[in-house]
């Protein structure tokens, strides 16, 4: 139980604070406080922001549906009889949109029936809580169930961070990371800088936390918080229900940031309340000068914080972001404007509210708020409005209190409590390839093809009342700040600002909650794979380092412009291979543009001259031929998610080195892990001389030692060669992963 973790996690922090204000010379803010207090050891470390590698203990791990197959296939891989930290899962991903919350349950039941299986006879013999499908989506039901302020938790998934909203660090790690935490090991991470964001005033009218995040996104861009903290302060912070803190932390995912946190207050207290953990609440309550910063740090923050942000809150104007990336960001006054000089299409096909970002009785009480006052000038939704609930809590009381009628009556579709469009899992009905549509949704991404599946689609981003507007005209160039819209008597009226409530008066309905505790005891337990199974395959460790340096890889794939992990391994139709992973190599890079061919996900294979295929088949062919291959990549390259299939995959089909301008900070991370040599050019510029047909030698790499770079051999099709310098962050331990083949081989 968190309650215990806690008492145990603040009765140790004043001795350890003491000694890091003592080593530091300086006071800590918040972020500080709390790696401090999870250091593996203390005095053993250094710690210096930007460059020091941190060993940590995290109170929790959690888990969703799509990566808790490859995490548990991985911890399996350790032998261990018990998982050693509190851990948990829950199955969100997996189940489709398309017939409304019932339906597409039972359907998902069906067709995920051997994951479901495997995940949950795993979570029973290993120790570890499982959460059915349809019982929610995993950073909802974590910020209900498991967050509580200073404890550090890590979870597979991009968005963990939205825990920061009840005052703790949560982090996006790979399945590796979490799979060796439960085996017992300390989680690494490289030590984050700092942002700090003093918040100011307090949001007004139609201004909501999801546009503090958004203003930010645009302000700092989708790298602006690679490698930091995001940690918010000021008077401006204490106004913000803790639901909207955590809507603002979640998408501190799209910054790039680690993670983002707030400080300890009292609507922390009285959301853990509110969701029946009073006890927590009172122990937090009593060492709340624990839980914040050292008062001099709120006094001169630009002395602590590596960068300071302003936000005046009663100056923010609701944001719109999008198409395609999160850091396209304006007030949505100025939206009308630039959709007509760029030509985006203005007529909306769906609007979608909800998901772990944004299903907070607030938001569904503001939005529904908004679709009362549709339905009292005679207005249905003019698009499809799809409804996305966070929780089974937040569903019964959304129905409790009238709002899933009000959202039916204006034509609306509840989905079940899971992520459905969020993650291409939703079957749009008038969706067609090729043709470019605006959709606009209250979730956090917007990479083409993430929710519908077609790359084509504008997907626009905005608070859950503002999305809500926009189902009342489908028009991408309302403003409803500013202008009128007409009801059914086709007489103009305009919106009131909405209003909700931050918590329900009558506190949360129950439905039935979905969680399945693990045995006392499971050592004689079995876990459920079928032999046969199409979703699901046991792992081979991957071949150790055979000593020799790599000669002549020839170039798999050069990515230019954005690499996501969805690019380099697409979600959607192949999420259902999550859990086998020679099947889901097939989508090897399938949404990347190859600067060496027109169609994404296509390339050459360079042995053969052969053009026009997949990436996957070409690296299937080179790993036949026992040849490894290399892969050349833009700037923060991996952004988006910490999918560790964009580094398995590649390592399965034999990828030796990714060799990139940049680096995001997760991906890098989980190449390490898979034993990929992941590189940076000392010289961006040298990406530009990269041609298809070059092979790749990387030469002392029985010297490898942390800070050292590495020189490439760059071999041309004319016989002739040049040299480049490049860098890599491996430590003496990534070193040992890349020897031994791999993190896991590491630990046998
Ligand atoms: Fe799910 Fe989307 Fe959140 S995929 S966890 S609802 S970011």
């Amino acid at each position: 139980m968190s309650i215990d973790l806690a008492k145990k996690l603040y009765a140790k922090m004043p001795e350890v604070f003491a000694k890091a204000r003592k080593k530091f010379g300086r006071g800590l803010t918040l972020a500080e406080k709390i790696l401090v207090a999870h250091a593996d050891n203390f005095d053993t470390q250094t710690w210096e922001r930007g460059k020091a590698m941190l060993s940590l203990r995290p109170d929790r791990v959690a888990m969703q549906d799509a990566t808790a197959q490859m995490a548990m296939l991985q911890f399996m891989q350790a032998g261990k009889k018990k998982v050693a930290v509190p851990s948990t899962i829950h199955c969100d991903h997996l189940i489709r949109a398309e017939m409304g919350s019932e339906k597409d349950l039972l359907r998902a039941m069906d067709e995920n029936k051997e994951v479901y299986n495997f995940l949950a006879s795993a979570a029973k013999k290993y120790g570890i809580g499982f959460w059915k499908p349809g019982a929610g989506i995993i950073h909802q039901v974590v910020l209900e169930n498991y967050a509580f302020p200073c404890g550090l938790i890590i979870g597979t998934d991009s968005h963990t961070p939205n825990g920061g909203g009840l005052g703790m660090l949560a982090i996006g790690v790979g399945g590796a990371d979490a799979g060796e935490v439960m085996a017992g090991l300390p989680w690494e991470v490289l030590h984050p800088k700092l942002i700090g964001v003093r918040l100011t005033g307090k949001l007004s009218g139609w201004a909501s936390p999801k546009d503090v995040i958004l203003y930010l996104c645009g302000l700092l861009t989708v790298k602006g918080g690679t490698n930091k903290i995001v940690e918010y302060f000021g008077p401006g912070a204490e106004t913000i229900s803790a639901t909207g803190k955590g809507t603002i932390c979640n998408m501190g995912a799209e910054l790039g940031a680690t993670t983002s946190v707030f400080p300890f207050d009292q609507k922390m207290v009285a959301y853990m309340n509110i969701t029946d953990r009073a006890e927590l609440a009172n122990l937090a309550q009593s060492h709340k000068d624990l839980l914040v910063a050292d008062p001099e740090v709120y006094q001169s923050p630009e002395k602590y914080y590596d960068q300071i942000v302003e936000i005046d809150l009663s100056m923010l104007e609701p944001h719109v972001v999008g198409p395609h990336t999160p850091d396209l960001a304006r007030p949505i006054s100025k939206l009308a404007a630039e959709a007509k000089e760029k030509g985006y299409p203005v007529e909306l096909k769906a609007a979608l509210i909800g998901s772990c970002t944004n299903s907070s009785y607030e938001d569904i009480s503001r939005s529904a708020h908004i679709a009362q006052q549709g339905l009292k000038a005679g207005l249905k939704a003019k698009t499809a409005f799809l409804v996305s609930p966070g929780s089974e809590r937040i569903y019964h009381t959304m129905k409790r209190d009238g709002f899933l009628d009000t959202f039916e009556k204006l034509g609306g579709t509840v989905l079940s409590n899971s992520c459905g469009p969020c993650i291409g899992q939703w079957k749009r009905a008038d969706g067609v390839k090729g043709r470019a549509d605006s959709i606009v949704s209250s979730f956090n991404r917007n990479f083409p093809g993430r929710n519908d599946g077609i790359n084509e689609t504008l997907s626009f981003l905005a608070s859950p009342e503002v999305v809500t507007a926009y189902a009342l005209t489908g028009d991408l160039g309302f403003d409803p700040v500013n202008q009128t819209l007409k009801g059914a008597d086709g007489k103009e009226f305009k919106l009131e600002p909405p209003k909700g409530e931050e918590l329900p008066a009558k506190g949360f309905a129950k439905g039935e909650e979905g969680f399945v505790p693990p045995a006392e005891n499971g050592e004689g337990l079995t876990v459920d794979i079928p032999p046969t199974s199409e979703r699901l395959q046991l792992l081979q460790p991957f071949p150790r380092w055979d000593g020799k340096d790599f000669e002549k890889l020839p170039l798999l794939i050069k990515t230019k412009g954005k690499t996501t992990t969805d690019h380099i391994s697409p979600a959607g139709p192949w999420l259902k291979f999550r859990g086998h992973l020679d099947k889901i190599s097939d989508n090897m890079f399938l949404g990347a543009n190859n600067a060496f061919s027109t169609e994404p996900g296509k390339g050459t294979d360079v042995l053969t001259g052969e053009a026009g295929l997949t990436i996957a088949q070409i690296a299937r062919r080179y790993k036949a031929k026992g040849i490894g291959s290399f892969v050349v990549g833009d700037e923060n390259y991996g952004e988006g998610s910490s999918r560790e299939h964009a580094a398995m995959s590649p390592r399965f089909l034999n990828v030796r080195v990714v060799l990139t301008k940049s680096f995001a900070r997760i991906h890098e991370t989980n190449l390490k892990k898979q034993g990929i040599l992941p590189l940076t050019f000392a010289d961006p510029k040298d990406y530009d001389k990269i041609e298809q047909t070059d092979r790749f030698s990387v030469g002392g790499l029985a010297g490898l030692a942390p800070g050292k770079p590495v020189t490439v051999t760059v071999h041309r099709a004319d016989g002739s060669t040049w040299t480049l310098q490049a860098n890599h962050s491996m430590t003496e331990q990534q070193i040992g992963w890349f020897k031994a083949g791999s993190a896991l081989n590491a630990l046998n």
